[in-house]
């Protein structure tokens, strides 16, 4: 699965969620998050981030190796939703970006 990253807390450009095919990419109150059940792997997302907040999961940098739990911790509950058009924004965060000082830091 691709993951985003802290880049993203309190930037939320959304450039990403135009180019997933799937419709994976959910809105939080901080940051957005990759529901990893449903990301394909296309890797249309990454490239369009401009500060460069998604990796493939296998290439996260190591400050941010938390994230891929938390993508996937935020679905705790919301199970796999099928498309963020579903749910709209949910105004929520993963505890670790909850407890995170405003961002970019
Ligand atoms: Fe965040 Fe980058 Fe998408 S800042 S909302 S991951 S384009
Ligand atoms: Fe969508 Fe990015 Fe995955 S575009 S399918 S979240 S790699």
């Amino acid at each position: 699965t691709y993951v985003i990253a802290q880049p993203c807390v309190d930037v939320m450009d959304r450039s990403c969620i135009e180019e997933c095919p799937v419709d994976c990419i959910y809105e939080g109150g901080r940051m957005l998050y990759i529901q990893p059940d449903e990301c394909v792997d296309c890797g249309a997302c990454e490239p369009v981030c401009p500060v460069e907040a998604i990796y493939y999961e296998d290439d996260l940098p190591q400050q941010w190796s938390d994230y891929t739990r938390v993508n996937a911790e935020f679905f705790t509950g919301l199970g796999s939703p099928g498309g963020a058009a579903k749910t709209g924004p949910l105004a929520v965060d993963h505890p670790v970006v909850a407890a995170l000082p405003p961002q970019p830091a």
